[in-house]
């Protein structure tokens, strides 16, 4: 009888808000004094006929502790609150509890952003992240069969000229050498569920995970170490200059045989390699760290904090981002921002690799042997040749062999 009333009161109060009022607003005012602000029957009657009731009343109520029932009776050792109520309060961090673990996330007994994150983890990260390195790959196939590979057009195999020396090949190849291992065991990470245990079955995924994550939390230290020798060694040849908007605007020649604008050591297009590679580098290193020091090194809150202080996320509709969190929350953000540059990072080094390798001849000789064919280095980088040759020119005359102006 009473739920009949209730259902005839219920329909009867939506009428009456012309059926378009939000229903929460209806449920805000609800009276639950009878249960100490905790949940009423009638707020169960609502959940059960799929209407909407505003979580927030549990947030901040959880029931009053002078309605609860006496110790010997019926719901005695709660208190006044339901079991369910308890849980409520530990989900949105509002229960009175002590642990006696010193962690800094022992305190969180269920963390209600986790859903959040794992949903966002195993959902659009993996998905868009896959398009992205599908799609590059993709775009590079169809570059390489539209323009084909980028010939020496001028007369090769002449003489060499040394692009790089052993410590800057040896940055090079400590930080893609390790970067590699990381993008690899960072995808079996992500994706270790979806695609190898289908494939290879539980245990050698077991196996491969455990020496995975080994192998990636240990690396990482080498890829900060080549990503410091490589800043140190290039960055003074990166500087943004005027000429770099003439490279640009021929789009470097890439799309076009006999265009060679002019460059020094490095063109624009390596600039923004070398600069994608220090801000992405220096970002995913920040947030691994945080990843490996688990609760040590939180950034997001502030950063957040920094953020909306600018006004920045409210701008482009993401309203104003969480100051205060969990500390696993922290951890969460930290793992979708480490894996989201690393998917844009990867993406841009498949470009990088393709040109450095079968995208361009002669091109490879920089990072192995170090010396690259006169030819080649004067059609990519006649300036940097010319400052070369002038130089050496230089030496020479001070050591007496030939005259500067010869
Ligand atoms: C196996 C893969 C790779 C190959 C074959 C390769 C090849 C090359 C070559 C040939 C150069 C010199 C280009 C020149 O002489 O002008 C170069 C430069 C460079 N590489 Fe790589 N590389 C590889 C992987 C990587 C990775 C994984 C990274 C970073 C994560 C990286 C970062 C750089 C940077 C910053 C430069 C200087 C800027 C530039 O030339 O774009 N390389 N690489």
């Amino acid at each position: 009888m009473l739920r009949i009333l209730l259902a005839i009161s219920l329909i009867f109060g939506l009428a009456v808000s012309a059926g378009a009022q939000d229903s929460t607003t209806a449920t805000d005012s609800m009276d639950r004094s009878s249960t100490g602000g905790a949940t009423t029957l009638e707020d169960i009657l609502r959940r059960q006929e799929g209407l909407q009731v505003d979580p927030e009343y549990r947030r901040s109520n959880t029931g009053s502790a002078d309605a609860a029932a006496d110790i010997t009776q019926q719901l005695g050792t709660l208190g006044g609150a339901s079991e369910s109520d308890v849980f409520r309060a530990l989900r949105y961090g509002t229960a009175d509890i002590s642990v006696t673990s010193r962690s800094p996330a022992a305190g969180t007994i269920i963390q209600d952003g986790g859903i959040w994150w794992l949903q966002a983890r195993e959902g659009w990260l993996a998905t868009y992240g896959a398009y992205l390195l599908g799609g590059t790959l993709v775009l590079l196939t169809m570059f390489y069969v539209l323009r084909g590979k980028i010939r020496i057009e001028g007369q090769s195999g002449v003489s060499t000229i040394l692009r790089f020396t052993t410590f800057e090949r040896f940055g090079h190849w400590l930080f893609a050498g390790s970067f590699l291992i990381l993008g690899l065991t960072g995808l079996l990470t992500l994706f270790g569920r979806k695609v190898v245990i289908p494939l290879l079955g539980h245990d050698a995924f077991s196996t491969i995970a455990i020496a995975s994550k080994w192998v990636h939390n240990n690396i990482s230290w080498a890829f900060m170490l080549g990503l410091i020798i490589i800043t140190v060694n290039w960055i003074a040849h990166n500087i943004p200059n005027r000429l770099d908007l003439v490279w640009l605007s021929k789009a470097g020649g890439l799309f076009s045989k006999g265009v060679h604008p002019p460059a020094r050591k490095f063109n624009a297009g390596q600039k923004m390699i070398f600069w994608g590679c220090v801000v992405l580098g220096v970002s995913i290193s920040a947030s691994g760290l945080s990843l490996l020091f688990p609760f040590e090194l939180p950034m997001f809150a502030k950063t957040f904090a920094v953020l909306n202080s600018t006004g920045l996320p409210q701008l482009v509709g993401l309203g104003t981002l969480p100051e205060v969190m969990a500390p696993q929350e922290e951890m969460q953000y930290a793992q979708l921002w480490h894996s989201i540059v690393a998917f844009v990072f990867m993406a841009m080094i498949f470009a990088h690799i393709y040109i450095g390798s079968v995208g361009m001849e002669g091109a490879i000789d920089a990072m192995t042997t170090g010396e690259v064919d006169t030819q080649w280095a004067k059609e990519h980088h006649s300036l940097w040749v010319a400052e070369v040759e002038e130089a050496d020119r230089a030496a020479a005359a001070k050591a007496g062999q030939v005259s500067p102006a010869e």
